[in-house]
């Protein structure tokens, strides 16, 4: 990825009322929130304030050394709302080092080499993530791949478009559980050479598919029965987004390892954070640390993030509602609109050559974007993908939420009638 490559606007402002403003004068509705980086807005007053603050009285620390208050208020607020065992924390500034430092922490915890992760997820772009499980698209992982001994894929379990059918036209994400039991295990490593199973609960990249309950089920029982551990990667499906705290959360999930980025950051400063169960990182010689690792000013931005974040998963569930009603009808209106999913404020739409075949369409998800932009609705698009994805602020107003949904189906009109 090249600055410009996909992307021909050039940001003037954004504004509190959801809009991104361009140079040429353009106005669009902000579907992007800085990739879920700005889950309540683009800088709001309050984050703004404690950063500010914090930097007057702390300046610049590198908190991993020299620890301030708020970074151990902020690490007792990331345990209180983390699932099961969580109780540490170890901070890292990007996403990307949460998961490189977590795949350490799992093989350092069972002394054991294999990471088993899922085809199409998307962790992060340093050499080994590139490599290994950043198989988004291929050409992000082509020439990488080579340098990531370690790792072995499973197809992600797909609520829409599954790797393995028991009857034409079905899906049934289970059968990825008896792909790793009975090919994985069976020919390609023993279960006790692996450490640990690498997944995104809700895949945002790959386009906002979430597995099923009984693919959970299936899942956790083997992490249980193996002593896998389980690193659940909520860098973009966690604090909110999702409609729950955890994306997790809306299975029950009890994750050995939880990453968190992202919506972290409030709007503010990078940063990110590994949380984890004393078993594994108690005792742990796995370094995670950094010049910019929580700075102060960062975590008081992340602390005065989170006191927002219990209304902005309310508004995301009205986001949830109003997208499912008004989006969820074109996937029955129109043939090449095949499915249509929404968790929270986090919404795709797949674009396929007909219901049967579900055949990617790339190009009419490509026409449909510039529709949408000559409409004033600004989402997550790629040429090469079908999928368009709606990642706006959790806290986006309704109304222009509803807004935008009703320019989507005036674009999905002029591209598919
Ligand atoms: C699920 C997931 N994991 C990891 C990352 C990498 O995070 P960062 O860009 O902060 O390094 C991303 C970024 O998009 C992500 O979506």
């Amino acid at each position: 990825m090249h600055l410009g490559e996909t992307c021909p606007f050039i940001l003037d402002y954004k504004d509190e009322s959801g809009l991104i403003h361009d140079v040429d004068g353009n106005t669009f509705a902000n579907h992007l929130a800085a990739w879920g980086a700005a889950p309540y807005g683009p800088f709001p007053p309050t984050v703004r304030k404690a950063m500010c603050d914090a930097w007057d009285r702390y300046g610049m620390e590198i908190s991993c050394f020299l620890q301030s208050p708020p970074v151990v208020e902020l690490a007792e607020r990331l345990i209180a709302l983390a699932p099961g065992k969580i109780t540490r924390v170890a901070p890292t500034v990007t996403g990307t080092e949460a998961v490189e430092g977590a795949i350490r922490l799992a093989r350092e915890h069972t002394g054991r080499p294999m990471i088993l992760t899922f085809l199409g997820q998307y962790h992060g772009e340093s050499t080994y993530l590139a490599a290994s499980a950043s198989t988004e698209l291929a050409e992000i992982t082509t020439g990488s791949t080579p340098y990531a001994p370690g790792l072995m894929f499973a197809p992600y379990p797909s609520s829409y478009r599954g790797a393995f059918t028991r009857e034409p036209g079905s899906v049934d994400d289970s059968l990825v559980i008896d792909y790793i039991n009975d090919w994985l295990l069976r020919h390609q490593v023993e279960a006790n050479q692996i450490a640990g199973v690498l997944i995104e609960p809700i895949a945002g990249e790959l386009g906002v598919y979430a597995p099923s309950g009984s693919f959970w089920a299936g899942l956790t029982a083997m992490c249980a029965d193996h002593g896998w551990v389980l690193i659940c990667d909520e860098i973009q499906s966690g604090l909110g987004r999702s409609g729950a705290v955890w994306a997790g959360d809306l299975w029950g999930l009890e994750p050995d390892l939880l990453l968190t980025g992202k919506s972290l950051s409030a709007g503010g400063q990078p940063m990110a954070a590994i949380l984890g169960t004393d078993a594994i990182m108690a005792k742990t010689n796995v370094h995670t640390t950094g010049t910019y690792v929580w700075e102060p000013g960062a975590v008081a931005g992340a602390l005065a993030g989170l006191d927002l974040m219990p209304a902005a998963i309310d508004n995301a569930l009205q986001l949830q509602e109003i997208g499912r009603q008004k989006l969820g009808s074109l996937v029955e209106r129109y043939e090449g609109i095949g499915d249509y999913r929404q968790y929270g404020a986090w919404g795709a739409l797949e674009f396929v050559t007909d219901k049967a075949s579900k055949r990617p369409d790339p190009s009419t998800q490509a026409a449909f974007h510039q529709a949408a932009l000559r409409r004033g609705v600004f989402a997550i698009s790629f040429p090469q993908k079908w999928t368009y994805r709606l990642q706006p602020e959790l806290t986006m107003d309704p109304d222009l939420f509803a807004w935008s949904c009703d320019q989507l189906a005036v674009a999905a009109e002029e591209v598919l009638s």
